[in-house]
């Protein structure tokens, strides 16, 4: 079976960004010039998918915007010569991709929101992209594990090592090793644990490839950690009746959900962009050298 859908939960309430979150989903804060969403689908595309399923709440309509036709803009565009730019504007989705919307009416958590695309995905395996979590790869993740996928046809789950006294703000799973140390065979997973009841130092990431059986299981599972359906714990139902795969991925993760992550995020995706990278390289080397000679007097 192959992963041709992406299903992006954009639902949430965004708290951590409020005020910017209050009429805008946190999902198109942009990182230098493009919003957190573009660099996801962009991310799903690379892995081969071709249907992309927004799960939106009560500010959607900025999304639907974003990746739909802009007739006014284009032509005005166009009438000003500005080829590059409606180039810009033209290319942000490719021809082949088709978008579908579906709508969590109330934010009753993350397993919630992946239940809301059910009838989309319908029986076959699909990916679950987090857009607030940025992740830096020379190969994009997503593509990491949809070949994993291909090879195993198992489910699999992004994971990295986090420090202990993080755990409580992540899924945390166990696992042992299946190939090498990069992919583990998840024994258990666990919502948010005190770093004390924690199984490993293993997170769960926003990039997941699920087969399809994992709705009946979200369909079963009760309000968890916080009042919230929970992917994880539907997740946990799973592996007691399939094997599910954790990946430790290669490249760089951003955790563009909290301010900290978001700026960080700004800051390398800035040194790299083609037309700012070497002045932005420029003033902090000249941020640095002030804040050197300021400590020195
Ligand atoms: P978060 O846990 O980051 O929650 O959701 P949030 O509401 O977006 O942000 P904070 O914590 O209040 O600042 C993880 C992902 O799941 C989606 C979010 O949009 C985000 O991509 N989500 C969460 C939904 O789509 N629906 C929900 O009910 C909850």
């Amino acid at each position: 079976m192959k992963v041709s859908k992406a299903v992006f939960p954009v639902a949430g309430l965004g708290t951590r960004f409020l005020p910017v979150t209050k009429a805008s989903p946190k999902e198109m804060l942009p990182v230098v010039d493009k919003p957190l969403i573009q660099y996801a689908v962009e991310e799903a595309v690379a892995a081969g998918i071709n249907h992309m399923v927004f799960v939106t709440g009560r500010n959607k309509r900025a999304i639907e915007d974003h990746f739909d036709k802009a007739y006014e803009l284009e032509t005005e565009l166009n009438a000003r010569g500005r080829e590059q730019l409606l180039q810009l504007v033209q290319d942000i989705l490719p021809k082949h991709v088709t978008c579908s919307y579906v709508r969590q009416s109330v934010a009753l958590g993350l397993g919630h929101a992946v239940l809301c695309a059910k009838a989309v995905v319908r029986d076959e395996p699909f990916a679950v992209i987090l857009a607030d979590d940025l992740i830096d790869a020379q190969v994009p993740c997503l593509e990491q594990m949809v070949e994993v996928f291909d090879r195993r046809q198992r489910s699999v789950i992004a994971v990295q090592d986090v420090p202990r006294e993080d755990t409580a703000s992540y899924g945390i799973i166990q696992g042992e090793p299946e190939e090498g140390e990069q992919l583990l065979r998840m024994t258990g997973i666990v919502e948010k644990p005190k770093p004390a009841q924690a199984p490993s130092t293993l997170a769960v990431v926003g990039r997941y490839v699920l087969a399809p059986t994992i709705m009946r299981h979200l369909e079963q599972v009760e309000a968890g950690s916080g009042g919230e359906i929970q992917l994880t714990d539907a997740i946990a139902s799973l592996l007691r009746e399939e094997m599910v795969l954790g990946y430790r991925f290669d490249g760089q993760r951003y955790d563009c959900g909290s301010k900290l992550g978001y700026l960080e995020a700004n800051v390398m995706y800035g040194l790299k962009h083609s037309e700012v990278g070497g002045e932005f390289q420029q003033f902090l080397d000249r941020l640095a050298a002030h804040e050197g000679a300021d400590r020195g007097r």
